[in-house]
Protein backbone atom coordinates (compact mmCIF):
# COMPACT_ATOMS: atom_id res chain seq x y z
CA UNK A 1 0.00 0.00 0.00
CA UNK A 2 1.09 3.33 -0.80
CA UNK A 3 0.00 6.94 0.75
CA UNK A 4 1.42 9.85 -1.30
CA UNK A 5 1.35 13.75 -0.28
CA UNK A 6 2.35 15.87 -2.64
CA UNK A 7 3.18 19.76 -2.89
CA UNK A 8 5.34 22.95 -2.89
CA UNK A 9 7.96 23.64 -1.07
CA UNK A 10 7.62 24.45 2.77
CA UNK A 11 4.21 23.29 2.90
CA UNK A 12 4.69 20.64 5.76
CA UNK A 13 4.69 17.72 3.72
CA UNK A 14 7.96 16.12 4.74
CA UNK A 15 7.30 16.30 8.69
CA UNK A 16 3.77 15.48 8.07
CA UNK A 17 4.81 12.47 6.14
CA UNK A 18 6.96 11.25 9.07
CA UNK A 19 4.55 11.97 11.92
CA UNK A 20 2.27 9.56 9.82
CA UNK A 21 4.86 6.97 9.39
CA UNK A 22 5.58 7.06 12.94
CA UNK A 23 1.67 6.68 14.38
CA UNK A 24 1.37 4.03 11.79
CA UNK A 25 4.20 2.32 11.72
CA UNK A 26 5.00 2.40 8.09
CA UNK A 27 7.85 3.40 6.32
CA UNK A 28 8.41 6.85 4.63
CA UNK A 29 10.10 7.84 1.89
CA UNK A 30 11.09 11.61 1.23
CA UNK A 31 11.64 11.47 -2.77
CA UNK A 32 13.35 15.34 -2.21
CA UNK A 33 15.87 13.93 -0.72
CA UNK A 34 16.50 11.51 -3.67
CA UNK A 35 16.84 14.66 -6.07
CA UNK A 36 18.99 16.36 -3.40
CA UNK A 37 21.33 13.37 -3.37
CA UNK A 38 22.03 13.74 -7.16
CA UNK A 39 22.20 17.39 -7.02
CA UNK A 40 24.75 16.80 -4.52
CA UNK A 41 26.54 14.04 -6.50
CA UNK A 42 26.70 16.90 -9.22
CA UNK A 43 28.07 19.42 -7.53
CA UNK A 44 30.58 17.44 -5.63
CA UNK A 45 31.61 16.52 -8.91
CA UNK A 46 32.41 20.17 -9.80
CA UNK A 47 29.33 21.13 -11.97
CA UNK A 48 30.17 18.54 -14.91
CA UNK A 49 28.42 18.75 -18.55
CA UNK A 50 24.86 17.88 -17.74
CA UNK A 51 24.91 15.12 -20.84
CA UNK A 52 27.88 13.59 -19.44
CA UNK A 53 26.99 13.46 -15.70
CA UNK A 54 23.66 12.35 -16.45
CA UNK A 55 25.30 9.19 -19.02
CA UNK A 56 27.13 8.02 -15.80
CA UNK A 57 23.90 8.13 -13.37
CA UNK A 58 23.20 4.19 -13.55
CA UNK A 59 26.31 3.52 -12.21
CA UNK A 60 25.68 5.43 -9.04
CA UNK A 61 24.72 3.38 -6.34
CA UNK A 62 21.76 5.35 -4.10
CA UNK A 63 20.50 3.69 -1.01
CA UNK A 64 17.57 4.99 1.40
CA UNK A 65 16.04 3.98 4.67
CA UNK A 66 13.93 5.59 7.05
CA UNK A 67 15.49 5.07 10.83
CA UNK A 68 15.26 6.66 13.98
CA UNK A 69 12.96 9.45 12.77
CA UNK A 70 15.87 10.51 9.62
CA UNK A 71 15.73 9.72 6.60
CA UNK A 72 19.03 8.48 5.60
CA UNK A 73 20.41 8.51 1.92
CA UNK A 74 23.94 6.95 1.17
CA UNK A 75 25.56 7.71 -2.19
CA UNK A 76 27.95 5.21 -3.63
CA UNK A 77 28.97 4.00 -0.21
CA UNK A 78 28.81 7.46 1.55
CA UNK A 79 26.10 8.93 4.09
CA UNK A 80 25.14 12.45 3.04
CA UNK A 81 22.23 13.05 5.04
CA UNK A 82 23.61 15.93 6.40
CA UNK A 83 24.86 17.38 3.06
CA UNK A 84 21.47 16.97 0.96
CA UNK A 85 20.65 19.92 3.63
CA UNK A 86 22.07 22.43 1.89
CA UNK A 87 21.15 26.09 0.42
CA UNK A 88 23.87 25.54 -2.25
CA UNK A 89 21.99 22.25 -3.15
CA UNK A 90 18.56 23.68 -2.20
CA UNK A 91 19.61 26.15 -5.49
CA UNK A 92 20.37 23.40 -7.76
CA UNK A 93 17.62 21.16 -7.25
CA UNK A 94 15.31 22.10 -9.07
CA UNK A 95 17.70 22.82 -12.41
CA UNK A 96 18.76 18.90 -11.53
CA UNK A 97 15.35 17.35 -11.29
CA UNK A 98 13.99 19.16 -14.42
CA UNK A 99 15.49 16.95 -16.27
CA UNK A 100 13.89 13.29 -17.40
CA UNK A 101 17.21 11.51 -16.81
CA UNK A 102 16.98 12.24 -12.68
CA UNK A 103 13.16 12.19 -13.31
CA UNK A 104 13.40 8.18 -14.93
CA UNK A 105 16.38 7.43 -12.46
CA UNK A 106 14.60 8.61 -9.08
CA UNK A 107 11.15 7.13 -10.11
CA UNK A 108 12.79 3.40 -11.13
CA UNK A 109 14.40 3.67 -7.63
CA UNK A 110 11.23 4.41 -5.85
CA UNK A 111 9.00 2.65 -7.82
CA UNK A 112 11.60 -0.73 -6.77
CA UNK A 113 11.50 0.36 -3.06
CA UNK A 114 7.94 0.43 -1.94
CA UNK A 115 6.89 -2.94 -3.65
CA UNK A 116 7.76 -5.15 -0.44
CA UNK A 117 6.36 -2.91 2.09
CA UNK A 118 3.92 -0.01 3.11
CA UNK A 119 4.69 3.61 2.47
CA UNK A 120 3.89 7.14 2.99
CA UNK A 121 5.97 8.86 0.03
CA UNK A 122 5.90 13.10 -0.36
CA UNK A 123 7.15 14.96 -3.09
CA UNK A 124 5.76 16.90 -6.43
CA UNK A 125 4.54 14.43 -9.02
CA UNK A 126 4.27 11.15 -6.98
CA UNK A 127 0.32 11.49 -6.88
CA UNK A 128 0.39 12.32 -11.22
CA UNK A 129 3.69 10.61 -12.49
CA UNK A 130 5.14 8.07 -10.21
CA UNK A 131 2.18 6.77 -8.32
CA UNK A 132 -1.00 7.25 -10.58
CA UNK A 133 -2.75 4.24 -8.67
CA UNK A 134 -2.01 5.30 -5.12
CA UNK A 135 -4.37 4.43 -2.62
CA UNK A 136 -4.42 7.87 -1.14
CA UNK A 137 -3.38 11.11 -2.64
CA UNK A 138 -3.02 14.21 -0.76
CA UNK A 139 -1.96 17.55 -1.74
CA UNK A 140 -0.78 19.89 1.30
CA UNK A 141 -0.37 23.42 0.61
CA UNK A 142 0.34 27.46 2.43
CA UNK A 143 0.78 30.42 1.86
CA UNK A 144 4.29 31.83 0.80
CA UNK A 145 4.96 33.89 3.82
CA UNK A 146 3.92 30.78 5.87
CA UNK A 147 6.01 28.13 3.76
CA UNK A 148 9.16 30.77 4.26
CA UNK A 149 8.86 31.05 8.05
CA UNK A 150 8.90 27.10 8.86
CA UNK A 151 11.86 26.12 6.20
CA UNK A 152 13.69 29.41 7.65
CA UNK A 153 13.57 27.84 11.03
CA UNK A 154 14.34 24.98 10.27
CA UNK A 155 17.36 25.74 8.36
CA UNK A 156 18.01 27.82 11.61
CA UNK A 157 18.29 24.44 13.63
CA UNK A 158 21.20 23.16 11.91
CA UNK A 159 23.10 27.00 12.31
CA UNK A 160 22.79 27.94 9.07
CA UNK A 161 23.07 32.06 8.24
CA UNK A 162 20.80 32.23 5.58
CA UNK A 163 18.10 35.28 5.92
CA UNK A 164 14.07 34.80 6.12
CA UNK A 165 14.27 36.67 3.05
CA UNK A 166 16.57 34.70 0.78
CA UNK A 167 14.64 31.23 2.01
CA UNK A 168 11.47 32.64 0.57
CA UNK A 169 13.19 33.78 -2.88
CA UNK A 170 14.39 30.54 -2.89
CA UNK A 171 11.41 28.91 -2.43
CA UNK A 172 9.47 31.02 -4.97
CA UNK A 173 12.14 29.97 -7.03
CA UNK A 174 11.48 26.57 -6.93
CA UNK A 175 7.71 26.63 -6.80
CA UNK A 176 8.42 28.58 -10.33
CA UNK A 177 10.45 25.79 -12.13
CA UNK A 178 8.26 23.06 -10.70
CA UNK A 179 5.46 24.41 -11.14
CA UNK A 180 6.18 24.60 -15.12
CA UNK A 181 9.03 22.11 -16.15
CA UNK A 182 7.77 20.03 -19.15
CA UNK A 183 8.19 17.19 -17.56
CA UNK A 184 6.15 15.73 -14.39
CA UNK A 185 5.70 19.34 -13.10
CA UNK A 186 4.19 19.80 -9.78
CA UNK A 187 0.69 19.54 -9.74
CA UNK A 188 -2.41 18.14 -7.77
CA UNK A 189 -3.67 15.06 -8.82
CA UNK A 190 -7.05 15.39 -9.61
CA UNK A 191 -7.98 12.83 -7.07
CA UNK A 192 -5.92 14.11 -4.61
CA UNK A 193 -7.24 15.48 -1.61
CA UNK A 194 -6.20 19.25 -0.03
CA UNK A 195 -5.46 19.73 2.74
CA UNK A 196 -4.18 24.23 3.87
CA UNK A 197 -2.09 23.98 6.15
CA UNK A 198 -2.48 27.92 6.51
CA UNK A 199 -3.35 28.59 10.18
CA UNK A 200 -3.33 25.11 11.26
CA UNK A 201 -1.39 23.56 14.21
CA UNK A 202 1.09 20.67 13.01
CA UNK A 203 -1.17 18.55 15.24
CA UNK A 204 -4.54 19.20 13.79
CA UNK A 205 -3.31 18.98 10.31
CA UNK A 206 -1.96 15.69 11.60
CA UNK A 207 -5.20 14.42 12.81
CA UNK A 208 -7.39 15.54 9.73
CA UNK A 209 -5.22 13.57 7.08
CA UNK A 210 -4.91 10.30 10.00
CA UNK A 211 -8.85 10.19 9.98
CA UNK A 212 -8.92 10.35 6.28
CA UNK A 213 -6.71 7.12 6.24
CA UNK A 214 -8.31 5.15 9.29
CA UNK A 215 -11.13 5.99 7.11
CA UNK A 216 -10.03 4.25 3.65
CA UNK A 217 -7.93 1.26 5.77
CA UNK A 218 -11.27 0.30 7.38
CA UNK A 219 -12.88 0.44 3.49
CA UNK A 220 -10.21 -2.00 2.60
CA UNK A 221 -10.26 -4.11 5.45
O1 LIG B 1 10.97 18.26 -0.91
P1 LIG B 1 12.30 19.00 -1.13
O2 LIG B 1 12.19 20.48 -0.95
O3 LIG B 1 13.43 18.40 -0.37
O4 LIG B 1 12.59 18.74 -2.69
C1 LIG B 1 13.75 19.23 -3.30
C2 LIG B 1 13.51 19.47 -4.78
O5 LIG B 1 13.36 18.21 -5.45
C3 LIG B 1 12.29 20.30 -5.17
O6 LIG B 1 12.59 21.66 -5.32
C4 LIG B 1 11.88 19.73 -6.49
C5 LIG B 1 12.45 18.36 -6.52
N1 LIG B 1 11.43 17.31 -6.43
C6 LIG B 1 10.81 16.92 -7.57
O7 LIG B 1 11.06 17.51 -8.62
N2 LIG B 1 9.91 15.89 -7.56
C7 LIG B 1 9.63 15.25 -6.42
N3 LIG B 1 8.77 14.21 -6.43
C8 LIG B 1 10.26 15.64 -5.21
C9 LIG B 1 11.14 16.70 -5.24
Amino acid sequence: MIIVIDGPAGSGKSSTAKAIANRLNIQFLDSGALYRALTYLWLAAGKPDKAEFFENLPETVLQAEYRDQNFFVHLNGEDITENIRTQLVANHVSEIASHSQARDFVNNFMRNLVKNDTYVADGRDLGTAVFPDADLKFYMDASIDERAKRRFKEMKQSNSSVTLEEVKENIKARDHTDQNRKKDPLKKADDAITIDTTGKTFEEQLNEMIAVIEEKLKLKS
